[in-house]
């Protein structure tokens, strides 16, 4: 970049990050992630580092101060509630600790690990035994009085009683001689949990109003609303993390116990750790079950357990050196479309990719995101050399969330679908929100075709991956699936970068799966709009290939959750002379059908509809719902009127309540059991 353009990039990132800034910190409401701004801010910090003469006093990077509501009293605070330094990786968190080290050499350093919840903390302070003042973090030494709000907090006790034994260590006397006349200071985190956060959303939008964005913010905006009775309706929750007063403590894990002592919310994961490997490992094993937990968090806080060396260690700007956040990755990142590229499918759909400057999210690097088609892109409004927000779930393919408009370029160019194929050039049809092409020998085709009927739910052939298939079809060994069953040792073999040992393998893994059962084989089918679940129904009703293809539409509109379109779908299938001839050869090249067997009292479950929510102990979600096939029942992924059953396991999601709203029944795993028994 020239220098102008540093300078114009740095001003319009400045004015963007400044909106969010008063979004976030003003308004608490941010129409992006908290991730994304940091990318952002990262980006503008990154240029000033390379440009320190372009900073400027009203740069983000230069602000440290957070400001006041009007409408809440200010409370001044005799100790700052400070904040904490982040750390992103195992790496980070070493550098950390070493720095912190050589402050205190020759100190042995423990340390106490608890989760980073992600809500918004707030200091109680109870006189003479009863809750007094409850504020906001404000700036650390002036926040805003919360009290009438917090009080509605069932979580947060009203006064303060010793619950469970005290802590060794901890004088009682002390304590009660506090209780009876001094002042006890308790700082934490309040925080509204997933489902209930589902349930708010739920309700503004059924009113027709804007919905939250996540469960901080609303758990912020519920807190500094001058309305108390709108806190007490939001169901908020509070978690203990911070003792201030001094009981006798020399650990930091003596107050937790103290806190729990007293009746207040802890968190029951928190670990004393003596290691860097145990520090990380347990933040390892957070990481994994965070998804599992009732609230959102996003990282460690790292506190060195020894109160003294924390006192020793000091405290820099607005940071304690003793403590330190160590987050999970991130993710969600900015990043610049380069250019928009388009793949073909199974279904001759154009899939928009867009090609991204490469960024790391959440330890990957991160090339492409999915547009998914036309509609999509008009909707993000996006043009090539946008700003977007990319975001990163699991494994899946990333997606763009949202454009940043103000960061657009001059020469941003529109993209427009091809009016071609690009991969064998046959002219494109609309169909719905979906752009196709329609020659049904179209090479791309083909070949997602032939992934397809090798995947998992379908013949699962394991080691037959893309990149084995893709050579097979190029050196012609296959020109259908069909084909995968002709394969021979000998063929594979006189490829390059094929041995005897890997040849064999390839085709003992081929041979395992000639035997399918006939819901599969129909998945491996890739009918259009003919899923996993649609393979079982029609196998379950018709219990034979030849039945289903002789079927007309009455026949398959007869089908449970077949309609129109479906059923209009495969008969089409069917019905095509080619596909005759390739369901024809898939028999004459030996592989064979296993018809569904329904046996004797296995009707058990006929007509009655499952919906499984939560997480069950005894098996998976897959294996529940095939129990429930087999016994001639219908496992199902929504609730309705009709659902017969709800079976609630643990951490039920929004089904749960949608159930009880429709006064579906909702039985326990333990009654699941006895119905397949
Ligand atoms: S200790 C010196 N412990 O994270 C600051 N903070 O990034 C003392 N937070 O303002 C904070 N869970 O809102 C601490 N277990 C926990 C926490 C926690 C969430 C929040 C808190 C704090 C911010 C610091």
């Amino acid at each position: 970049m020239t220098k102008r353009e540093v300078k114009e990039r740095i001003e319009a990132l400045k004015k963007e990050i400044d909106k969010y800034r008063y979004q976030y910190h003003v308004l608490n409401k941010l129409d992006i992630s908290e991730a994304a701004l940091d990318s952002l801010k990262h980006e503008l910090k990154k240029l000033e580092d390379q440009h320190p003469d372009l900073i400027t006093p009203d740069s983000p990077t230069q602000r440290v101060a957070g400001e006041a509501l009007k409408g809440f009293k200010k409370v001044h605070r005799k100790n700052p509630m400070l904040s904490l330094e982040d750390v992103f990786s195992p790496e980070e968190f070493k550098d950390w600790l070493l720095r912190i080290q050589k402050l205190v050499p020759g100190k042995r350093l423990n340390f106490y690990c608890e989760l980073k919840i992600d809500g918004f903390a707030v200091s109680l302070i109870y006189k003479k035994g009863f809750l007094e003042t409850g504020a906001t973090r404000g700036d650390g030494k002036i926040g805003e009085d919360v009290t009438q709000n917090l009080r509605t907090i069932e979580a947060i006790p009203l006064k303060l009683a010793i619950e469970n034994e005290l802590p060794e260590g901890i004088n009682e006397k002390k304590v009660k001689e506090i209780f009876d006349k001094g002042e006890f200071e308790v700082r934490g985190e309040v925080f509204m949990t997933k489902k209930v956060f589902e349930k708010v959303n739920k309700e503004q939008s059924k009113r027709g109003l804007q919905m939250y964005a996540n469960p901080r913010n609303t758990a912020a905006g519920s807190v500094r609303q001058l309305n108390p009775k709108i806190t007490a309706s939001r169901e908020l929750s509070f978690l203990a993390y911070d003792l201030v007063t001094d009981v006798g403590q020399i650990k930091h894990s003596q107050e937790h116990e103290l806190l729990a002592a007293l009746g207040f919310k802890t968190d029951e994961l928190a670990k004393e750790c003596s290691s860097v490997e145990d520090v990380v490992s347990f933040w390892q094993h957070v990481q994994k079950i965070r998804e599992k937990l009732p609230y959102h968090i996003d990282g460690v806080v790292v506190n060195v357990n020894d109160n003294r060396l924390f006192e020793q260690l000091g405290v820099v700007g607005k940071t304690p050196r003793g403590a330190v956040a160590f987050k999970f990755p991130a993710e969600q990142s900015t990043s610049v479309i380069k250019d928009i590229i388009v793949g073909v499918g199974r279904t001759g759909t154009l899939t928009p990719i867009a090609i991204l400057d490469p960024v790391n999210i959440g330890g990957v690097i991160v090339k492409r995101a999915s547009l998914h088609n036309m509609d999509e892109i008009e909707r993000l409004g996006l043009k090539i050399g946008d700003t977007v927000i990319v975001e990163r779930a699991g494994d899946v393919i990333p997606d763009v969330v949202s454009v940043l408009p103000k960061l657009r370029p001059h020469n941003a160019k529109v993209f427009h679908m091809p009016k071609n194929c690009p991969i064998c050039g046959h002219a494109v049809s609309r169909d719905g929100v979906a752009y196709k092409c329609v020659n049904k020998n179209c090479p791309a085709i083909k070949r997602e075709g032939l992934y397809h009927f090798v995947s998992r739910s379908a013949f699962n052939i394991v080691g037959l991956g893309p990149k084995i298939l893709d050579r097979f079809y190029e050196e012609g060994f296959i020109k259908d699936a069909a084909d995968i069953f002709k394969l021979k040792e000998e063929d594979i073999v006189q490829l390059e970068r094929f041995g005897e040992k890997s040849a064999e393998n390839i085709i003992n893994s081929i041979r395992s799966r000639k035997k399918v059962p006939l819901e599969r084989l129909i998945y491996s089918l890739g009918i259009l709009h003919v899923g996993s679940e649609t393979a079982h129904d029609l196998a379950r009703h018709f219990k034979s290939i030849e039945k289903i293809s002789k079927a007309n539409l009455d026949d398959l509109r007869a089908v449970p959750n077949i309609g129109e379109i479906v059923a209009k779908s495969i008969h089409e299938w069917f019905n095509d002379v080619n596909n005759k001839k390739f369901l024809e050869k898939l028999l004459n090249v030996g592989v064979e059908i296993e018809n569904p067997k329904i046996s004797a009292g296995s009707e058990k479950l006929k007509g009655k509809s499952f919906v499984f929510t939560g997480e069950l102990e005894s098996m998976s979600r897959e294996e529940a719902e095939s129990k429930v096939r087999q016994l001639g029942g219908d496992p199902s992924g929504s609730v309705s009127k009709k659902t017969r059953y709800v079976v609630a396991g643990s951490n039920p999601g929004s089904k749960y309540e949608k159930a009880k709203k429709l006064g579906v029944k909702i039985i326990e795993e333990k009654d699941f059991l006895k119905l397949i028994k």
